[in-house]
């Protein structure tokens, strides 16, 4: 696996720093996009310690602002080097709780950085990809299988990520151009935390716990199916059956399960 760069969004936690961690050996440059910038710069600068040929550059962007994206992609577009390329659309957030009780910001910056700005970059970016090679690895989630009451807009959005990148996957097949949706299950990281309402119980399914991965398996594991050609990853064989399982369960069985979820006592996000 070799690239001349990569593009990782949401590098500044979680799954997208520990990608930029693993890319750092197999690529010329590196673009990490987050909001928080101190921390992609002390990441940027740990990296070309630690790889003194590496050229790392920090892209400080509000993915859920439409302007933010579009000045982020001019950027890009000027600055990108020719030749093969990485591009991973990792950024995203959840919102714990009921529709009713949820915050039209909140909705919105999750529709937003969940799926319009990953479409936008793919957009912005197929082309090179076309001409010179390269793949895309976009951050589904098991939940792309499973309406989920009390993470609905959150479930929706990864069902769309999970259908929009098998479809650009067609398209991008004859020009060698791999498109891999990564579909974890709990892990933990940040995700929890930012998504989590302030007076919200937990509220999550018993069986949650069994379904836990770790952050290496997820993205170790991801461009290890990237490199073999894979549509879709699913860290674990508990997670890929489970998404084979609700898959294949017929619709009245899978509402009646989701209907006996523990709910979340429902508060407004601190944000509001
Ligand atoms: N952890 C899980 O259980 C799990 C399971 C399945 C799928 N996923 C998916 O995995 C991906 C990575 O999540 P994670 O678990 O690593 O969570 P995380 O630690 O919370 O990381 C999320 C990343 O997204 C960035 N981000 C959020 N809002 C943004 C915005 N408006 N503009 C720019 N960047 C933004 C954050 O950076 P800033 O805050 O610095 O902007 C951060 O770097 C997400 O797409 C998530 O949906 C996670």
């Amino acid at each position: 696996m070799k690239y001349q760069q990569a593009i990782i969004t949401g590098a500044s936690s979680g799954f997208g720093a520990a990608y930029a961690r693993r890319l750092a050996a197999a690529c010329e440059r590196l673009v990490l996009v987050a909001r928080r910038g101190e921390i992609l710069n002390e990441l940027a600068a740990e990296l070309k310690t630690d790889y003194p040929g590496l050229e790392v550059q920090v892209k400080v962007c509000d993915l859920s602002a439409p302007e933010a994206r579009c000045g982020l992609i001019a950027e890009l577009k000027s600055q990108l080097l020719s030749g093969k390329t990485l591009l991973i659309n990792n950024a995203g957030l959840g919102d714990y709780g009921e529709l009713a009780s949820a915050t039209a910001v909140r909705n919105a910056a999750m529709m937003q950085v969940n799926m319009l700005a990953l479409v936008e970059l793919c957009h912005a970016i197929a082309p090179l990809l076309k001409a010179q090679g390269g793949a895309i690895i976009n951050i589904a989630s098991l939940a792309a299988d499973l309406p989920i009451p009390d993470f609905a807009i959150y479930a929706a959005s990864k069902a769309f990520v999970a259908s929009f990148s098998e479809a650009l996957r067609i398209e991008l097949h004859a020009s060698g151009v791999p498109v891999l949706a990564v579909c974890p299950g709990p892990v933990h990281t940040e995700f929890g935390q930012v998504a989590r309402r302030s007076g919200c119980s937990d509220g999550a399914a018993p069986f949650k716990k069994w379904f836990y991965s770790t952050i290496p398996t997820v993205v170790d594991g991801s461009l290890r199916a990237l490199e073999r050609g894979k549509a879709r990853f699913y860290p674990s064989l508990k997670i890929r059956m489970a998404g084979l399982l609700v898959r294949n369960m017929p619709l009245p069985v899978l509402r009646f399960i989701m209907g006996m979820r523990p709910r979340k006592v429902t508060a407004t996000h601190p944000e509001s």
